[in-house]
């Protein structure tokens, strides 16, 4: 499996599970799956309420903890105090003592409070406790004003990234900023069967007797994206960890980002009030 460095050096597979609208019951006996099929990287967040579940699996599992890699996410901004509460829960329920990738789920809109969050992921950091830091749903003028005050910088920004979606000037930013892009929705949750991504994608497919999901998946992969494809089904895991072996053309990249119409399956984090909300 390919690995991604963080700025630091930190690296992880680029290739992860994502595990949105698992349920516990669902979570654990997809992570038994995927680690069968050689996944070794989970992608899960408070909010997702399956950190237990993924924490029980991979203890159970007898893969050495630097076997596996884990990103979680902070769900909420909140008072300092309570912000350290959640990501001491996070550790306990995820059953280990440090987290790879620790990711502010959403931006608040008070960019003050957005720093005071990270001061606290900052000295998780330091102490060691998270391998690699990020955020995740931040806009470029959020990011603009975290870089400019933060004394350790994001490594990583989750957005959604898909054929319809490619994010190319928020990739160039986020390169030029050493900043890596992870996607997120990298199925567009399963659109992919809607007009036109279809038809260009079902023909890429064919040429390399793939799957369009594979298609999809590849495509991020080639860009040097961090992809974390959800699925809950035996075979599609199978089928979504075997893209890693494909490599499309400088033609066939072109077609796909030809399909790029800024299209969302998700809220637009500029108008949200994710990540708004504070205990
Ligand atoms: N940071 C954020 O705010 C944020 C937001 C959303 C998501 N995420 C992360 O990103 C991950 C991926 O995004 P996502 O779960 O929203 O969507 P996704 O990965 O784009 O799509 C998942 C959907 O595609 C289906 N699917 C999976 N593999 C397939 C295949 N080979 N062929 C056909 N259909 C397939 C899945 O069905 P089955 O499961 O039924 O097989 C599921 O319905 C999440 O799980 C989560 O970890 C982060």
């Amino acid at each position: 499996m390919k690995m991604i460095s963080f700025y630091n050096g930190y690296q992880i597979p680029q290739l992860g599970l994502g595990t949105f609208l698992m349920s516990p019951e669902q979570a654990e006996a997809t992570v038994i799956e995927a680690i069968k099929v050689g996944y070794r990287h989970f992608d899960t967040a408070q909010m997702y309420q399956n950190e237990v579940a993924i924490g029980n699996e991979l203890k159970k599992s007898g893969l050495k903890r630097e076997e596996y890699y884990l990103t979680t996410k902070l769900g909420n901004h909140h008072s300092v105090e309570v912000t350290k509460k959640k990501i001491e829960q996070s550790l306990k329920d995820l059953k280990t003592n440090y987290v790879d990738l620790f990711l502010i789920h959403w931006p608040n809109h008070d960019l003050e409070i957005n720093l005071r969050t990270w001061r606290v992921i900052e000295e998780y950091y330091k102490k060691g406790v998270f391998k690699a830091i990020g955020v995740s749903n931040f806009t470029r003028y959020q990011m603009d004003n975290l870089l400019e005050k933060a004394v350790i910088k994001p490594m990583a920004n989750q957005i959604e990234t898909h054929p319809a979606l490619s994010q190319v000037p928020t990739k160039k930013y986020l390169d030029e900023r050493e900043i890596r892009l992870i996607s997120y929705a990298p199925l567009m949750r399963g659109h992919f069967n809607e007009s036109p991504y279809f038809e260009v994608l079902a023909e890429i497919a064919n040429n390399h007797k793939a799957t369009i999901a594979q298609i999809a998946i590849a495509w991020g992969l080639n860009r040097e994206i961090i992809m974390i494809p959800k699925t809950v089904t035996k075979s599609r895991l199978i089928e979504n960890f075997a893209a890693r072996k494909i490599v499309l053309t400088a033609n066939e990249m072109e077609q796909i980002f030809a399909l790029n119409r800024g299209r969302r399956y998700y809220t637009d984090p500029a108008n949200t009030i994710h990540g708004d909300l504070l205990e």
